[in-house]
């Protein structure tokens, strides 16, 4: 899709749709004169009898005749504007995008002025517009070779229309950080959509170079026989029951001086979590190929960081695995020694992610990092406490958590912080080893990032439990179904506001 702007009289546009939004408390007098502004037709009546208020998502489409450069005028209500967010904005246009798309158009129209509230910049609501139509139009048919015609097709062209030539330079830059950004969600979209019969981890680290050399990363690939010299025992045991070889892939940006201290993203990537010997059940296992979601968000954000160009120095790390059970897998009561040397008992083979990121932490520490952020779809706990509304976030610095939290916020994709009290300690104490790699049933999501904990030594750790938001259920607004990209803009928004 093209995002274009177009500066001149909004409503002398030839257009299949002109999407305007409107805020609730735009009173009737207001409301009427926009209105009759854009359509020269006093529809007071509409507003008198409540069937358009401007409710957050609320949608009214105005037929405008064939006579008319613009066919159509679809209005989307913002909520009041007192309590607009970058959020509901992107919610609302995403939603707009999927009524014009059952249109049968490919191309439309936005009145940006009438997203703009006071004191907002234009560069960052042509962001936020951008990102929910980009985000709304994506879909992931590489298998679907049949009845092509009966899919609404995708939109080819945007115009963002404006008055004020003064605008034009600003609605621009905005149009790119939202290109930019959205490629990379596709991108990890995409990764977490693929069947696990595709995405091998060799697959998965055979994606991150191509990417990488487009981008201009580094990429360096571990495979099985680096791993043993590494001594990634933890890793290598997850990895032991599939005939498909683990890899360990490192991505590399150095958008800054190159001594210093990185940014280390790590991210699980689970191909296929099968459960291993302690075996799922077969309802809904399908569901576990978005089990590298966290490795897809990662290799996402470091493509974005490039196509940003930010002034940062960041190291992505996805170990890549597939969880299988067979003869040659683990069994519960296994022993694994680590590379930090630390010992896990195992008792339930299907707790896999905490030990491959044991050994991806580990790994992190010989960069040096400035801190530390791990992204899994970690535990089904997870699930049960906050749905597919937020990821958990814990971790052993407060500094870092509250810049996570804030940067959820404002990309939308939020984060609720979990207690890592000392108390929950106990519940991973061992009799035989080390650690245990499950804790029960008791807080699971907490016990999961007290084992983590114990690998994150000694630099800045915040861990992100993405089970609840990787993959998106009913679809709506701007989450097609399937792989939301969660993390890629959280990510890339807390990279551009880190200060040194
Ligand atoms: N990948 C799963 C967690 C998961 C479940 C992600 C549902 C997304 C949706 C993880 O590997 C797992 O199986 N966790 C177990 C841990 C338990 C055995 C301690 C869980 O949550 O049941
Ligand atoms: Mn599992
Ligand atoms: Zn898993």
């Amino acid at each position: 899709m093209k995002i274009q702007v177009q500066i001149g009289p909004v409503i002398e546009k030839k257009t299949p749709c002109l999407l305007v939004g409107i805020f609730e408390e735009e009173t009737d007098s207001t409301w009427t004169e926009s209105i009759f502004w854009l359509t020269g037709r006093n529809l007071t009546h509409i507003f008198q009898d409540k069937e358009f208020t401007g409710k957050h998502q609320e949608t009214l489409l105005l037929h405008m005749g064939s006579e008319k450069a613009c066919l159509r005028i679809l209005l989307v209500g913002l909520g009041k504007e007192k309590e607009i967010t970058p959020e509901k904005i992107r919610r609302a246009v995403g939603s707009a995008t999927g009524l014009i798309k059952g249109m049968k158009v490919s191309a439309f129209a936005v009145d940006v002025a009438s997203f703009i509230s006071e004191g907002a910049s234009p560069t960052d609501i042509s962001q936020v517009l951008g990102e929910g139509i980009l985000l709304a139009d994506y879909r992931f048919d590489r298998y679907q070779t049949e009845n092509a015609e009966e899919k609404p097709p995708l939109i080819d062209y945007v115009d963002f229309c404006a008055q004020d030539e003064a605008l034009e330079h600003d609605l621009l830059a905005g149009i790119g950080l939202a290109q930019s950004v959205c490629e990379a969600v596709f991108f990890s979209r995409d990764l977490v959509n693929e069947p696990g019969n595709v995405k091998s981890p060799d697959y998965l680290a055979q994606q991150a170079r191509a990417m990488a050399e487009k981008a201009g990363l580094k990429c360096t690939i571990l495979g099985k026989a680096e791993l043993e010299k590494e001594g990634m025992g933890a890793l290598l045991g997850v990895a032991q029951g599939s005939v498909r070889e683990p890899r360990l892939i490192v991505l590399e940006y150095v958008g800054a001086d190159p001594d210093e201290d990185p940014v280390v993203l790590v991210g699980k990537g689970v191909v296929f979590d099968s459960g291993g010997i302690s075996l799922k059940p077969a309802d809904k296992m399908d569901e576990m190929k978005m089990d590298m979601a966290g490795g897809a968000a990662v290799i996402g954000a470091l493509l974005a960081v490039s196509k940003l160009g930010l002034p940062q120095r960041v190291v992505g790390i996805i170990p890549a695995v597939e969880n299988l059970p067979s003869g040659t897998a683990i069994r519960p009561g296994d022993i694994l020694t680590s590379m930090s040397g630390k010992t896990i008992e195992i008792l339930n083979t299907d707790a896999e992610g905490r030990l491959i990121l044991a050994d991806a932490l580990t790994y992190a520490a010989r960069y040096n990092p400035r801190l530390v952020i791990d992204l899994a779809t970690l535990t089904g706990a997870c699930i049960v406490a906050l749905g597919h509304e937020a990821s958990a976030v814990l971790g052993n610095n407060r500094e870092l958590i509250g810049s996570l939290i804030e940067s959820g916020q404002e990309t939308g994709e939020r984060l609720w912080e979990f207690p890592l009290w000392d108390d929950y300690t106990e519940l991973m104490k061992s009799e035989v080893a080390d650690v245990k790699n499950s804790g029960g049933r008791p807080a699971g999501t907490i016990s999961a990032a007290v084992f983590l904990k114990k690998f994150a030594a000694d630099y800045k750790w915040a861990h992100l439990d993405i089970a609840g938001t990787a993959w998106e259920y009913k679809g709506g607004h701007y989450r097609p179904k399937g792989g939301t990209g969660f993390g890629v803009r959280l990510l890339t928004h807390f990279l551009q506001n880190l200060k040194d």
